[in-house]
């Protein structure tokens, strides 16, 4: 699909994209990638919860799980640091905490982007109260423009520049989710 075709301006309502910024063979292959990264990091007989960040990272944590070569459990959880904006608030709320057990097991947390880094450095610390046996960080785009981390992603996708970005998931006020490329708006 590209910057201009009938399938975007369908999934657009009308709007423009100014450009595509990661398309479909780029992201697949990044994702292919990072599949193949994660499933070295982890020894296979130990429990791997793959937890993903809600909504944005939907897309991305269902085409990375299957490139994912181990035994591996998903879990979600839901967070909200942003209205309809596209300024952070610098709030977090927690709207869904994850079903599974954290405790023993390797978790992976699966972010579709870093922006400010307020979103994690509020889900770290109460993540790690659960005792895992690891937290690791894992994004799609970093922004690397959050002034102070408390963990850096071990695996990043793309250094994402500092524009609005929508498009395999990420969302503009909950629209452009389906788009299958990364683009600005
Ligand atoms: P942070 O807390 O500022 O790091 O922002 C993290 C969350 O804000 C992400 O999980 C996204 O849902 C959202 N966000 C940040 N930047 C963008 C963007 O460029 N496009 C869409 N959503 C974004
Ligand atoms: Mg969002």
């Amino acid at each position: 699909m590209g910057i201009d075709t009938p399938e975007t301006r369908a999934r657009m309502g009308g709007l423009a994209l100014k450009r595509i910024v990661y398309d479909e063979d780029q992201v697949a292959a990044r994702v292919a990638e990072m599949g193949a990264a994660i499933t070295e990091a982890y020894p296979a007989d130990e429990e791997l919860l793959v937890l993903g960040l809600l909504k944005g990272s939907f897309i991305f944590l269902a085409d990375l799980v299957r490139q994912i070569e181990r035994p591996l459990y998903v879990d979600f959880l839901v967070a909200s640091s942003y209205g309809s904006s596209t300024t952070s608030s610098g709030e977090v709320r927690l709207l869904y905490d994850p079903e599974a057990d954290l405790e023993g097991k390797h978790v992976l947390l699966v972010e579709d982007i870093i922006d400010s880094g307020t979103t994690l450095n509020r889900l770290v610390p109460l993540l790690e109260e659960r005792r895992p046996r690891s937290l690791e960080l894992c994004a799609l785009l970093h922004k690397r423009i959050a002034k102070e981390l408390v963990r850096e992603p071990r695996w990043v996708g793309f250094d994402a520049p500092s524009e609005f970005l929508i498009g395999y998931g990420l969302d503009f006020s909950e629209n452009y989710r389906n788009l299958p490329f990364v683009a600005s708006l």
